[in-house]
């Protein structure tokens, strides 16, 4: 297939480093992925890991008791949004939640970004932004003198996504290092794809890139992976990683990111996941997919044992708790 190279999307080097407390993470943004390395990691894992035992056996403790977070979503939301609050919510802490449409704030008053974060900046001790403009994040995190963490800014990062991706990936099959892993669908504005493509880098994986032509990954998100020496090729068919793959990561067509809606029609059904596909795959893999899911994998899927979705999804909520934890200083 042809190689020419997309156009990059947003940089982020040089992102702003708040003070360095504690593990490291206390008072810091969490704006990327390029700011974890493996210690960063298995540090968040095995808090993660805690916090997963004392909501089977407690439910919630005190431990950011007094603290508030705001959670602000200028784009639609339901794990991200909720995961964040019932994480804050079982470590104790409350929220401010503007995430049923920022409709309803000063934002639809033509309110800027920055007056927005200056403001919630007053009443809590972080912040988690969704924002539909690349970069959304980094300038929010400029402003703001308190933690801001990016819960996707458009079609840039979705770093938190990517860290309960890649717990999951460690949870399921026991290991990172070895895997071979094909993520599957839209590639190019998938944020959640472009966080995990560079949090796998760390490890020695093969990975298997799965799109149509207009969706492939972007050439930078493509550099790093060269650079890192990794094994990775791309395709446009599924059955051509389906045998090999230990991990399937599908992924929805962005719809709102195309700016000709019949471009988006051309390609929205170009992939789905389907029991008879799922006979080909090897015994022990996982599909995992961020959610939502409008028809790549089917319904039919859900009870096989390595559809790994929705425990994905819990996931969120441990690995957010033991950010936030580690963001606030508490852990
Ligand atoms: C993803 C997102 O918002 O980028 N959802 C999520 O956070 N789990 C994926 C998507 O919207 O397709």
């Amino acid at each position: 297939m042809s190689k020419k190279p997309l156009p990059p999307l947003f940089n982020y080097d040089q992102l702003p480093q708040k003070s360095h407390i504690g593990n490291g993470l206390a008072g810091q943004d969490i704006l990327s992925v390029s700011q974890f390395n493996q210690d960063t990691l298995s540090y968040i894992f095995t808090r993660a890991r805690e916090m997963r035992q004392m909501v089977r056996r407690i439910g919630g403790v005190d431990l950011l008791k007094g603290h508030v977070l705001a959670c602000l979503f200028y784009e639609p939301s339901t794990r991200t949004s909720a995961s964040f609050i019932a994480a804050m919510e079982r470590l104790g802490g409350s929220v401010i939640p503007i995430t049923q449409g920022v409709q309803f704030s000063s934002v639809s008053k033509g309110e800027t970004l920055a007056d927005t974060i200056r403001t919630l900046e007053q009443y809590a001790d972080a912040i988690v932004l969704r924002h539909p403009k690349i970069g959304a994040a980094k300038t929010a995190a400029d402003y703001a003198s308190v933690p801001v963490l990016n819960a996707g800014d458009g079609a840039g990062e979705h770093p938190t996504q990517a860290l309960l991706d890649l717990f999951t990936i460690r949870e399921e099959l026991g290991r990172l290092d070895g895997l071979k892993v094909a993520m599957v669908g839209d590639l190019r504005y998938g944020r959640t794809v472009h966080s995990l493509t560079k949090l796998l880098t760390q490890y020695n994986v093969s990975l298997r890139f799965v799109s149509p032509e207009i969706l492939r990954l972007p050439l930078t998100i493509m550099n790093e992976v060269r650079d890192a020496g990794l094994d990775a090729r791309e395709t446009h068919d599924v059955a051509d990683v389906i045998e090999n793959a230990d991990v399937l990561y599908v992924t929805r067509v962005q719809k709102e990111r195309f700016s000709d809606l019949s471009q988006y029609e051309e390609v929205k059904e170009h992939y789905v996941i389907t029991p008879e596909l799922m006979t080909k795959a090897k015994e022990k893999m996982v599909v995992m997919h961020p959610l939502p899911r409008v028809g790549e994998i089917h319904y039919a899927v859900d009870g096989d044992p390595r559809a790994a979705y929705f425990r994905q999804v819990k996931n969120g909520m441990f690995i957010r708790m033991a950010l936030l934890a580690a963001v606030l200083g508490q852990a």
